[in-house]
């Protein structure tokens, strides 16, 4: 059953479409919605510094971790934990990792696929004109009739989800493989053309660089580091079988290692690049750099409606977002869609349809927090979509994270370890180090003081 060479679900065709993928995954909203909000609001520097600690230290042991099992089980993440604990000869009970993974794929996808239809919907609104030279009330005004019209904003995250599913019915090959191929490259050429535009029209674009790369120590406090630690999990989408499930289409004979390096350093480059795209233009627009979550959806439009070629860069940018959300939310439903492939006799087409579907009705209650909803609270006047968010990223994904690192560090057999570390062997004892005490002690610590 396990060292097996293929999975039933198909392959990626190399190992750069495995990167591909793998950084499809964690490159998203995360990044550029959800990273430059969080370092504008926890004090620039101090908190970019936090989380490349919490990347190199936690997330990449992680990440590691996550591709091996991945790829010695060869299936869905909870079809993979099964596998490997019988192997070894340990409770199935450690299946509840792919469990709680599909669980919080769900819970993420729920409010994901709201801000990835808002950001979709900011394409053709951009592309015609309603920004421009907008002030930055009428921006506001304009976000907030937005998502407070339900139909309007259901019907961006159907459209959304839709389009998802499309992608995942269509199985690796054809539908995963097939999307990251063209977008991904899309996605890095259309970056670093908006970050020359960024650089060269705005002429804040060393305040910027200041804002983002210099440390101001008296800004350090523990919750910065607490909201980078999580912020290092969902970028790199750990913790709940993403990566996994990805892990297991990856061709043998690569290294993990170097794989891993490589999907952290595209991750990390693109929300350190997103950072200086947005950050001269909230500050040449004397905007405010701690906008919160809005800073996307408000500030931006302000910014891009004041400048030159504005209207294009700004389609351009939403387009962007929209692309990164896509090769990321395909991968949300991915373990679902493979476990229900090996579980049932559905194929992958209806298989796809059926997680889809429901991930969408999930989702419905995340687009109507901001209208018809907005009162629905569940505990602490956390909206659904608070709910939601605060779940899975506070609670399941470092959750998760914990015991990948333990099953694979303290549970899996040598053999394993040594047959799909063969190329990496020299690293085994570092990341041994790091999963066994450091990871696991990490998140425990940013655990017990969000609940707490
Ligand atoms: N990493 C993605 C992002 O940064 C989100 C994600 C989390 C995707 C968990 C898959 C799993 O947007």
């Amino acid at each position: 059953m396990l060292n097996r060479t293929e999975s039933n679900h198909g392959m990626w065709s190399s190992r750069l479409m495995f990167i591909l993928a793998a950084a499809g995954s964690a490159v998203g909203l995360g990044n550029i919605w959800r990273f430059p909000y969080l370092a504008g609001e926890n004090g620039g520097g101090v908190f970019v510094l936090a989380y490349l600690v919490c990347i190199g230290f936690i997330g990449l042991p992680i990440l590691i971790s996550e591709i091996l099992l991945g790829r010695a089980g060869r299936q869905s993440p909870i079809g993979a934990m099964v596998a490997l604990a019988d192997s070894v000869g340990v409770s199935r009970r450690w299946s509840v990792i792919g469990w709680m993974g599909a669980l919080a794929g769900f819970m993420i996808l729920s409010f994901y696929g709201v801000i990835a239809g808002w950001a979709m919907a900011y394409v053709p609104s951009t592309l015609s004109g309603t920004f421009v030279s907008i002030s930055a009330i009428e921006a506001e005004r304009s976000f907030e009739a937005f998502i407070s019209d339900p139909w309007q904003v259901v019907g961006w995250q159907s459209l959304f989800m839709l389009l998802t599913i499309f992608i995942a019915a269509r199985g690796v090959g054809r539908g995963l493989e097939t999307t990251v191929r063209y977008l991904m490259p899309a996605l890095f050429g259309l970056l670093i053309l908006l970050l020359v535009y960024s650089a060269v029209t705005t002429g804040e674009f060393i305040a910027g660089l200041t804002f983002l790369f210099q440390p101001d120590f008296s800004r350090f406090n523990t919750d910065s580091l607490i909201t980078a630690m999580g912020q290092a999990f969902f970028t790199l989408s750990l913790g709940m079988g993403a990566i996994m499930a990805y892990g297991a289409y990856m061709p043998k004979g690569s290294s993990i290692v170097g794989t891993a390096t490589t999907i952290a350093l595209l991750d990390t480059t693109v929300a350190l690049m997103s950072g200086m795209v947005i950050f001269p233009l909230v500050f040449a627009n004397g905007l405010e750099s701690s906008a919160g979550p809005g800073l996307m959806f408000i500030t931006l439009p302000i910014a891009f409606g004041q400048m030159a070629g504005g209207q294009i860069f700004g389609t351009l940018f939403f387009v962007l977002v929209t692309f990164a959300a896509i090769t990321s939310s395909i991968s949300l439903l991915e373990p679902a869609v493979a476990w229900v492939v090996e579980k049932t006799k559905l194929g992958r087409a209806r298989s796809a349809m059926l997680v889809g579907v429901i991930a969408w009705a999930l989702g419905l209650g995340s687009a109507f927090s901001f209208n018809i909803g907005s009162d629905w609270t569940i505990a602490n006047g956390m909206t659904f979509f608070d709910t939601m968010d605060y779940v899975s990223n506070n609670i399941l994904l470092p959750l998760g994270g914990i015991l990948i690192a333990v099953f694979a560090s303290w549970r899996l057999g040598q053999d394993q370890l040594l047959n799909e570390m063969s190329e990496d062997r020299a690293w085994i004892p570092v990341w041994r180090f790091l999963t066994r005490f450091l990871a696991p002690a990490g998140v425990l610590i940013v655990f017990v003081v969000t609940i707490f």
